[in-house]
Protein backbone atom coordinates (compact mmCIF):
# COMPACT_ATOMS: atom_id res chain seq x y z
CA UNK A 1 0.00 0.00 0.00
CA UNK A 2 1.15 3.33 -0.43
CA UNK A 3 1.66 5.66 2.93
CA UNK A 4 2.58 8.86 3.96
CA UNK A 5 4.17 9.38 7.64
CA UNK A 6 3.72 13.40 8.32
CA UNK A 7 6.72 14.14 11.11
CA UNK A 8 9.62 12.06 11.16
CA UNK A 9 10.33 12.52 15.20
CA UNK A 10 10.79 9.04 17.16
CA UNK A 11 7.42 7.69 16.33
CA UNK A 12 7.04 9.11 13.08
CA UNK A 13 10.25 7.38 11.37
CA UNK A 14 10.72 4.17 13.34
CA UNK A 15 6.98 3.78 12.25
CA UNK A 16 7.77 4.67 8.76
CA UNK A 17 10.72 2.44 8.77
CA UNK A 18 8.87 -0.79 9.83
CA UNK A 19 6.13 -0.17 7.38
CA UNK A 20 8.38 0.16 4.53
CA UNK A 21 10.09 -2.91 6.19
CA UNK A 22 6.86 -4.93 5.76
CA UNK A 23 6.62 -4.22 2.01
CA UNK A 24 4.99 -0.94 1.90
CA UNK A 25 5.62 2.09 -0.03
CA UNK A 26 6.21 5.00 2.28
CA UNK A 27 7.01 8.37 1.98
CA UNK A 28 7.91 10.32 5.19
CA UNK A 29 7.65 13.87 5.62
CA UNK A 30 9.50 16.24 7.47
CA UNK A 31 9.53 20.55 7.29
CA UNK A 32 12.78 19.83 8.50
CA UNK A 33 15.19 20.29 5.13
CA UNK A 34 18.32 19.31 6.69
CA UNK A 35 17.05 16.06 8.42
CA UNK A 36 15.22 15.43 5.23
CA UNK A 37 18.80 15.58 3.24
CA UNK A 38 20.20 13.14 5.91
CA UNK A 39 17.76 11.02 6.15
CA UNK A 40 17.88 10.46 2.52
CA UNK A 41 21.07 9.07 2.93
CA UNK A 42 20.27 6.87 5.33
CA UNK A 43 21.56 8.69 8.44
CA UNK A 44 19.01 8.63 11.50
CA UNK A 45 18.64 11.32 13.44
CA UNK A 46 18.16 9.80 16.38
CA UNK A 47 20.08 7.36 17.92
CA UNK A 48 17.87 3.38 17.92
CA UNK A 49 19.43 0.56 17.52
CA UNK A 50 19.10 -1.53 14.59
CA UNK A 51 16.87 1.74 12.91
CA UNK A 52 20.20 3.28 10.02
CA UNK A 53 20.72 -0.62 9.20
CA UNK A 54 16.66 -0.76 8.28
CA UNK A 55 16.75 2.91 6.94
CA UNK A 56 19.12 2.17 4.26
CA UNK A 57 17.74 -1.29 3.36
CA UNK A 58 14.55 0.22 2.36
CA UNK A 59 15.96 2.98 0.35
CA UNK A 60 17.70 1.06 -1.03
CA UNK A 61 15.07 -1.57 -2.21
CA UNK A 62 12.58 1.55 -3.16
CA UNK A 63 10.03 1.49 -0.92
CA UNK A 64 11.59 4.34 1.44
CA UNK A 65 11.02 8.17 0.51
CA UNK A 66 12.24 11.50 2.56
CA UNK A 67 10.24 14.72 0.92
CA UNK A 68 9.65 18.20 2.88
CA UNK A 69 7.00 18.64 -0.12
CA UNK A 70 3.54 17.41 1.78
CA UNK A 71 1.90 17.26 -1.80
CA UNK A 72 4.22 14.88 -3.65
CA UNK A 73 4.32 13.27 0.26
CA UNK A 74 -0.04 12.51 -0.37
CA UNK A 75 -0.02 12.05 -3.83
CA UNK A 76 -1.57 8.48 -4.01
CA UNK A 77 -1.06 7.92 -0.33
CA UNK A 78 -4.50 5.80 0.57
CA UNK A 79 -3.18 6.39 4.24
CA UNK A 80 -1.66 9.29 5.86
CA UNK A 81 -0.30 8.57 9.67
CA UNK A 82 -0.10 11.70 11.67
CA UNK A 83 3.04 11.67 14.06
CA UNK A 84 4.19 15.07 14.76
CA UNK A 85 4.88 16.41 18.16
CA UNK A 86 2.33 16.46 20.94
CA UNK A 87 4.31 18.94 23.54
CA UNK A 88 3.32 19.23 26.92
CA UNK A 89 2.08 23.00 27.84
CA UNK A 90 2.52 24.73 31.01
CA UNK A 91 -0.50 23.49 32.63
CA UNK A 92 0.11 19.97 31.64
CA UNK A 93 -2.24 19.81 28.87
CA UNK A 94 -0.54 18.17 25.19
CA UNK A 95 -0.21 21.03 22.97
CA UNK A 96 -2.25 20.36 19.34
CA UNK A 97 -1.05 22.85 17.19
CA UNK A 98 0.99 20.73 15.13
CA UNK A 99 -1.44 17.85 15.07
CA UNK A 100 -3.63 20.27 13.40
CA UNK A 101 -1.40 22.65 11.34
CA UNK A 102 -1.33 19.02 9.46
CA UNK A 103 -4.61 18.09 9.51
CA UNK A 104 -5.43 21.08 7.31
CA UNK A 105 -2.56 20.45 5.16
CA UNK A 106 -4.09 16.71 4.20
CA UNK A 107 -7.56 18.12 3.68
CA UNK A 108 -6.49 20.62 1.80
CA UNK A 109 -3.98 18.30 -0.76
CA UNK A 110 -5.68 14.99 -1.27
CA UNK A 111 -7.13 13.83 -4.12
CA UNK A 112 -8.55 10.88 -3.30
CA UNK A 113 -10.39 9.48 -0.79
CA UNK A 114 -8.00 8.99 2.25
CA UNK A 115 -7.70 7.06 5.80
CA UNK A 116 -6.15 9.47 8.36
CA UNK A 117 -4.24 7.79 10.70
CA UNK A 118 -3.45 8.82 13.94
CA UNK A 119 0.03 8.09 15.55
CA UNK A 120 0.95 10.91 17.98
CA UNK A 121 -0.82 10.28 21.48
CA UNK A 122 -3.83 13.03 21.83
CA UNK A 123 -6.04 13.41 24.38
CA UNK A 124 -9.44 11.51 24.42
CA UNK A 125 -11.29 13.72 21.89
CA UNK A 126 -9.01 14.82 19.76
CA UNK A 127 -9.30 12.69 16.64
CA UNK A 128 -13.01 13.55 16.29
CA UNK A 129 -11.48 17.22 16.03
CA UNK A 130 -9.17 16.37 13.57
CA UNK A 131 -11.94 14.49 11.42
CA UNK A 132 -14.20 17.44 11.84
CA UNK A 133 -10.92 19.59 10.71
CA UNK A 134 -10.27 17.90 8.10
CA UNK A 135 -14.06 17.60 7.01
CA UNK A 136 -14.34 21.59 7.13
CA UNK A 137 -11.37 22.18 4.78
CA UNK A 138 -11.40 19.46 2.17
CA UNK A 139 -10.85 20.79 -1.25
CA UNK A 140 -11.73 18.49 -3.70
CA UNK A 141 -14.41 15.77 -3.74
CA UNK A 142 -12.92 13.05 -1.11
CA UNK A 143 -14.19 11.06 1.82
CA UNK A 144 -11.66 10.93 4.62
CA UNK A 145 -11.80 8.86 7.48
CA UNK A 146 -9.64 9.10 10.52
CA UNK A 147 -8.49 6.13 12.58
CA UNK A 148 -6.32 5.93 16.05
CA UNK A 149 -3.64 4.00 16.43
CA UNK A 150 -1.27 4.43 18.86
CA UNK A 151 1.86 3.44 19.14
CA UNK A 152 3.72 1.37 22.28
CA UNK A 153 7.18 1.36 21.34
CA UNK A 154 10.18 2.10 24.03
CA UNK A 155 12.85 3.73 22.34
CA UNK A 156 16.34 1.52 22.68
CA UNK A 157 13.98 -1.14 21.56
CA UNK A 158 11.66 0.51 19.37
CA UNK A 159 12.64 -1.68 16.56
CA UNK A 160 12.13 -4.73 17.81
CA UNK A 161 9.30 -3.50 19.52
CA UNK A 162 7.26 -3.04 15.96
CA UNK A 163 7.80 -6.43 15.18
CA UNK A 164 7.28 -7.80 18.67
CA UNK A 165 4.11 -5.96 20.35
CA UNK A 166 2.03 -7.16 22.54
CA UNK A 167 -0.65 -6.01 20.12
CA UNK A 168 -1.90 -3.28 17.94
CA UNK A 169 -4.79 -1.09 19.06
CA UNK A 170 -7.18 0.20 16.28
CA UNK A 171 -9.96 2.95 17.09
CA UNK A 172 -12.35 3.44 14.12
CA UNK A 173 -15.64 4.37 14.10
CA UNK A 174 -15.99 3.58 10.38
CA UNK A 175 -15.87 -0.47 9.88
CA UNK A 176 -13.74 -0.08 6.50
CA UNK A 177 -11.26 2.34 7.72
CA UNK A 178 -9.99 0.29 10.36
CA UNK A 179 -10.12 -2.75 8.05
CA UNK A 180 -7.75 -0.60 6.16
CA UNK A 181 -4.93 0.11 9.15
CA UNK A 182 -5.55 -3.67 10.05
CA UNK A 183 -4.83 -4.61 6.73
CA UNK A 184 -1.73 -2.44 6.54
CA UNK A 185 -0.74 -4.12 9.92
CA UNK A 186 -1.46 -7.88 8.86
CA UNK A 187 2.92 -8.56 7.45
CA UNK A 188 3.31 -7.30 11.65
CA UNK A 189 1.73 -10.74 12.72
CA UNK A 190 1.11 -8.98 16.13
CA UNK A 191 -1.83 -9.59 17.56
CA UNK A 192 -4.67 -6.48 16.49
CA UNK A 193 -7.38 -5.08 19.35
CA UNK A 194 -10.18 -3.11 17.55
CA UNK A 195 -12.29 -0.60 19.18
CA UNK A 196 -14.24 2.58 19.06
CA UNK A 197 -11.87 5.90 18.45
CA UNK A 198 -12.58 7.64 21.70
CA UNK A 199 -11.45 4.32 24.09
CA UNK A 200 -8.26 4.07 21.52
CA UNK A 201 -7.10 7.01 22.48
CA UNK A 202 -7.75 6.15 26.26
CA UNK A 203 -5.72 3.04 26.04
CA UNK A 204 -2.52 4.68 25.27
CA UNK A 205 -3.01 6.96 27.98
CA UNK A 206 -4.24 4.44 30.73
CA UNK A 207 -1.33 2.39 29.48
CA UNK A 208 1.14 4.82 29.89
CA UNK A 209 -0.43 6.33 33.51
CA UNK A 210 -0.64 1.97 34.58
CA UNK A 211 3.03 1.91 33.88
CA UNK A 212 4.20 4.59 35.72
CA UNK A 213 2.03 3.96 38.73
CA UNK A 214 3.62 0.55 38.48
CA UNK A 215 7.02 2.07 39.04
CA UNK A 216 6.06 4.98 41.48
CA UNK A 217 4.63 1.92 43.64
CA UNK A 218 7.69 -0.06 43.45
CA UNK A 219 10.03 3.39 44.22
CA UNK A 220 7.81 4.15 47.31
CA UNK A 221 8.11 0.55 48.47
CA UNK A 222 11.78 0.94 47.65
CA UNK A 223 11.93 3.68 49.95
CA UNK A 224 10.15 1.55 52.81
CA UNK A 225 12.98 -0.98 52.12
CA UNK A 226 15.47 0.96 52.67
CA UNK A 227 14.13 2.47 56.21
CA UNK A 228 13.59 -1.04 57.29
CA UNK A 229 16.82 -2.98 55.86
CA UNK A 230 15.15 -5.08 53.26
CA UNK A 231 15.74 -6.01 49.88
CA UNK A 232 13.58 -4.17 47.06
CA UNK A 233 14.77 -6.35 44.51
CA UNK A 234 13.65 -9.34 46.63
CA UNK A 235 10.44 -7.81 47.23
CA UNK A 236 9.91 -7.46 43.45
CA UNK A 237 10.62 -11.00 42.32
CA UNK A 238 8.39 -12.24 45.14
CA UNK A 239 5.57 -9.64 43.78
CA UNK A 240 6.39 -10.74 40.27
CA UNK A 241 5.65 -14.19 40.19
CA UNK A 242 2.54 -13.38 40.97
CA UNK A 243 0.45 -13.29 37.41
CA UNK A 244 -1.78 -10.59 38.32
CA UNK A 245 1.03 -8.39 38.98
CA UNK A 246 3.96 -9.43 36.39
CA UNK A 247 7.67 -8.77 36.99
CA UNK A 248 8.19 -5.90 34.61
CA UNK A 249 8.67 -2.66 35.17
CA UNK A 250 9.34 -3.06 38.97
CA UNK A 251 12.90 -2.14 39.26
CA UNK A 252 13.54 0.53 41.61
CA UNK A 253 15.16 3.46 40.80
CA UNK A 254 15.35 6.88 40.36
CA UNK A 255 11.79 7.06 38.47
CA UNK A 256 10.58 7.69 35.11
CA UNK A 257 11.69 10.36 32.37
CA UNK A 258 11.51 10.60 28.86
CA UNK A 259 9.50 11.89 26.44
CA UNK A 260 6.25 9.36 27.31
CA UNK A 261 4.97 8.85 30.58
CA UNK A 262 5.92 12.27 32.47
CA UNK A 263 4.37 13.93 29.67
CA UNK A 264 1.36 11.74 29.65
CA UNK A 265 0.32 11.58 33.14
CA UNK A 266 0.26 15.15 33.53
CA UNK A 267 -1.69 14.74 30.48
CA UNK A 268 -4.06 11.87 32.05
CA UNK A 269 -4.59 14.04 34.96
CA UNK A 270 -5.69 17.36 32.87
CA UNK A 271 -8.17 14.87 30.39
CA UNK A 272 -9.80 13.78 33.68
CA UNK A 273 -9.80 17.33 35.23
CA UNK A 274 -11.35 18.47 32.12
CA UNK A 275 -14.49 15.97 33.19
CA UNK A 276 -14.46 17.34 36.53
CA UNK A 277 -12.73 14.49 38.23
CA UNK A 278 -10.05 14.41 40.29
CA UNK A 279 -7.32 11.67 39.63
CA UNK A 280 -5.85 11.80 43.13
CA UNK A 281 -3.80 8.35 42.17
CA UNK A 282 -2.06 9.50 39.34
CA UNK A 283 -1.27 12.76 40.80
CA UNK A 284 0.38 10.97 43.63
CA UNK A 285 2.35 9.25 41.23
CA UNK A 286 3.46 12.00 39.71
CA UNK A 287 4.50 13.34 42.90
CA UNK A 288 6.07 10.26 44.08
CA UNK A 289 8.54 10.18 40.69
CA UNK A 290 9.38 14.13 41.35
CA UNK A 291 10.93 13.34 45.05
CA UNK A 292 12.78 9.71 43.40
CA UNK A 293 14.81 11.86 40.87
CA UNK A 294 16.77 13.34 44.05
CA UNK A 295 16.76 10.53 45.96
CA UNK A 296 20.70 10.16 45.19
CA UNK A 297 21.38 13.92 46.48
CA UNK A 298 19.25 12.92 49.80
CA UNK A 299 21.44 9.83 50.65
CA UNK A 300 24.75 12.01 49.11
CA UNK A 301 23.86 14.88 51.77
CA UNK A 302 23.42 12.36 54.22
CA UNK A 303 27.07 11.10 54.14
CA UNK A 304 28.82 14.34 52.57
CA UNK A 305 26.53 16.96 54.69
CA UNK A 306 28.24 19.66 52.97
CA UNK A 307 29.30 19.84 49.12
CA UNK A 308 30.76 23.32 48.69
CA UNK A 309 34.25 22.25 46.41
CA UNK A 310 33.64 18.77 46.39
CA UNK A 311 33.44 16.68 42.95
CA UNK A 312 30.93 14.70 42.21
CA UNK A 313 31.52 12.12 39.03
CA UNK A 314 27.23 11.41 37.91
CA UNK A 315 27.70 8.10 35.40
CA UNK A 316 24.20 8.10 32.81
CA UNK A 317 23.23 10.82 31.62
CA UNK A 318 20.24 9.65 29.21
CA UNK A 319 17.30 9.25 30.35
CA UNK A 320 17.34 5.32 30.63
CA UNK A 321 20.14 3.10 28.75
CA UNK A 322 20.45 2.63 24.68
CA UNK A 323 19.41 6.07 23.94
CA UNK A 324 20.55 9.82 23.52
CA UNK A 325 17.46 10.86 24.51
CA UNK A 326 17.65 13.26 27.54
CA UNK A 327 14.09 14.61 27.84
CA UNK A 328 13.10 14.68 31.50
CA UNK A 329 16.00 12.81 32.39
CA UNK A 330 16.93 12.54 36.21
CA UNK A 331 20.22 13.74 35.40
CA UNK A 332 19.38 17.72 34.61
CA UNK A 333 17.33 17.95 38.15
CA UNK A 334 20.10 16.03 39.72
CA UNK A 335 22.98 18.15 38.32
CA UNK A 336 21.54 21.23 39.19
CA UNK A 337 20.50 20.30 42.46
CA UNK A 338 24.55 19.57 42.84
CA UNK A 339 25.73 23.11 41.40
CA UNK A 340 23.01 24.77 44.00
CA UNK A 341 24.78 23.22 47.19
CA UNK A 342 28.37 24.13 45.75
CA UNK A 343 29.66 20.79 44.18
CA UNK A 344 31.90 20.55 40.77
CA UNK A 345 29.95 18.03 38.78
CA UNK A 346 32.00 16.03 36.32
CA UNK A 347 29.46 13.57 33.59
CA UNK A 348 29.75 10.58 31.48
CA UNK A 349 27.59 8.93 29.16
CA UNK A 350 28.39 6.42 26.38
CA UNK A 351 25.72 8.25 23.74
CA UNK A 352 23.95 10.91 25.44
CA UNK A 353 26.69 13.58 26.09
CA UNK A 354 26.30 15.94 22.80
CA UNK A 355 22.61 16.02 23.33
CA UNK A 356 23.00 16.63 27.32
CA UNK A 357 25.24 19.44 26.35
CA UNK A 358 21.95 21.36 25.00
CA UNK A 359 20.74 20.84 28.44
CA UNK A 360 23.38 21.37 30.72
CA UNK A 361 26.21 23.49 28.61
CA UNK A 362 27.89 25.14 31.90
CA UNK A 363 26.68 23.07 34.55
CA UNK A 364 29.17 19.96 34.32
CA UNK A 365 32.27 19.35 32.93
CA UNK A 366 32.04 16.19 30.72
CA UNK A 367 34.75 13.19 30.83
CA UNK A 368 35.74 11.23 27.58
CA UNK A 369 35.88 7.80 30.06
CA UNK A 370 34.19 6.72 33.16
CA UNK A 371 37.84 6.75 34.17
CA UNK A 372 38.05 10.78 33.75
CA UNK A 373 34.80 11.10 35.55
CA UNK A 374 36.05 8.58 38.74
CA UNK A 375 39.27 9.79 39.17
CA UNK A 376 39.92 12.27 42.37
CA UNK A 377 36.17 12.89 42.23
CA UNK A 378 34.52 12.84 46.28
CA UNK A 379 31.70 10.18 45.32
CA UNK A 380 29.92 8.62 42.17
CA UNK A 381 26.22 8.92 41.28
CA UNK A 382 24.89 6.51 39.11
CA UNK A 383 22.12 7.76 37.51
CA UNK A 384 21.32 5.43 33.64
CA UNK A 385 22.29 1.61 34.17
CA UNK A 386 24.11 1.59 30.23
CA UNK A 387 25.73 -2.02 29.69
CA UNK A 388 29.55 0.02 29.95
CA UNK A 389 28.25 1.11 33.72
CA UNK A 390 27.33 -2.00 35.08
CA UNK A 391 30.39 -3.71 33.54
CA UNK A 392 32.88 -1.13 34.87
CA UNK A 393 35.96 -2.58 36.72
CA UNK A 394 35.17 -2.12 40.42
CA UNK A 395 38.93 -1.69 41.33
CA UNK A 396 37.96 1.76 39.68
CA UNK A 397 36.24 2.80 42.27
CA UNK A 398 39.17 2.98 44.24
CA UNK A 399 40.88 6.06 41.86
CA UNK A 400 38.41 8.34 43.87
CA UNK A 401 39.15 10.42 46.58
CA UNK A 402 37.18 8.22 48.81
CA UNK A 403 35.09 5.96 47.43
CA UNK A 404 31.49 6.73 48.25
CA UNK A 405 29.24 5.33 45.03
CA UNK A 406 25.80 5.84 45.63
CA UNK A 407 23.70 3.96 42.93
CA UNK A 408 20.37 4.97 41.49
CA UNK A 409 19.67 1.96 39.24
CA UNK A 410 20.81 -0.76 41.87
CA UNK A 411 23.74 -1.54 38.82
CA UNK A 412 25.84 -4.13 41.04
CA UNK A 413 24.62 -6.71 42.86
CA UNK A 414 25.13 -6.64 46.55
CA UNK A 415 27.03 -9.41 47.13
CA UNK A 416 29.95 -8.91 44.02
CA UNK A 417 29.84 -5.05 46.71
CA UNK A 418 30.89 -6.39 49.88
CA UNK A 419 34.19 -7.80 48.38
CA UNK A 420 34.95 -4.04 47.40
CA UNK A 421 36.60 -1.33 48.91
CA UNK A 422 33.48 0.56 48.41
CA UNK A 423 30.73 2.46 50.34
CA UNK A 424 27.80 1.20 48.54
CA UNK A 425 24.50 3.02 48.71
CA UNK A 426 21.98 2.07 46.29
CA UNK A 427 18.01 1.86 46.39
CA UNK A 428 15.87 -0.04 48.65
CA UNK A 429 18.75 -1.78 49.64
CA UNK A 430 20.87 -2.64 52.53
CA UNK A 431 24.24 0.00 52.44
CA UNK A 432 27.81 -1.11 52.33
CA UNK A 433 30.02 0.55 54.48
CA UNK A 434 33.31 1.05 54.45
CA UNK A 435 36.08 3.06 56.69
CA UNK A 436 32.67 5.33 57.26
CA UNK A 437 34.87 7.77 59.38
CA UNK A 438 37.00 9.13 57.02
CA UNK A 439 33.91 10.38 55.67
CA UNK A 440 32.69 12.35 58.52
CA UNK A 441 34.30 15.51 57.97
C1 LIG B 1 7.41 4.28 27.35
C2 LIG B 1 6.47 3.06 27.20
O1 LIG B 1 7.10 1.89 27.69
C3 LIG B 1 6.05 2.90 25.75
O2 LIG B 1 5.12 1.84 25.65
C4 LIG B 1 5.42 4.21 25.27
O3 LIG B 1 5.04 4.13 23.93
C5 LIG B 1 6.40 5.36 25.44
O4 LIG B 1 6.80 5.42 26.82
P1 LIG B 1 10.00 4.76 26.94
O5 LIG B 1 9.72 6.12 27.47
O6 LIG B 1 10.80 4.63 25.70
O7 LIG B 1 8.63 3.98 26.65
O8 LIG B 1 10.80 3.96 28.04
P2 LIG B 1 10.54 2.80 29.12
O9 LIG B 1 11.48 1.72 28.85
O10 LIG B 1 9.12 2.47 29.24
O11 LIG B 1 11.04 3.54 30.45
C6 LIG B 1 10.48 4.77 30.89
C7 LIG B 1 11.13 5.23 32.15
O12 LIG B 1 10.77 4.41 33.24
C8 LIG B 1 12.67 5.23 32.13
O13 LIG B 1 13.14 6.42 32.74
C9 LIG B 1 13.05 4.02 32.93
O14 LIG B 1 14.30 4.16 33.56
C10 LIG B 1 11.92 3.97 33.96
N1 LIG B 1 11.66 2.64 34.49
C11 LIG B 1 11.18 1.65 33.69
C12 LIG B 1 11.89 2.38 35.83
O15 LIG B 1 12.33 3.25 36.59
N2 LIG B 1 11.62 1.12 36.32
C13 LIG B 1 11.14 0.13 35.54
O16 LIG B 1 10.91 -0.96 36.07
C14 LIG B 1 10.90 0.40 34.18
Amino acid sequence: MNIAVVGTGYVGLVTGVSLSEIGHTVTCIDINEAKITKMRQGISPIYEPGLSELMLKNIEENRLFFTTDHTKGFNNAEAIYIAVGTPEKDDGSADLTYVEEVAINIATQIRRDTVVVTKSTVPVGTNHKIKDILNRNLKNDVKVNVVSNPEFLKEGSAIHDSFNGDRIVIGADNEKAGDVVEQINTPFEVPVFRTDIKSAEMIKYASNAFLATKISFINEISNICDRLNANVEDVASGMGMDKRIGSEFLNAGIGYGGSCFPKDTKALIQIAGNVHYDFELLKGVVNVNQKQQCLLIDKLLDRIPNLKGKRIAVLGLAFKPNTDDMREAASIVVTKRLIDEGAEVIGYDPIAMENAKSYLRHEMVYAKTIEEALENSDATLILTEWEDIKNIKLNLFNTMNYPLVIDGRNCFSLEKMRGQKVEYHSVGRPSIHYNREKLNI
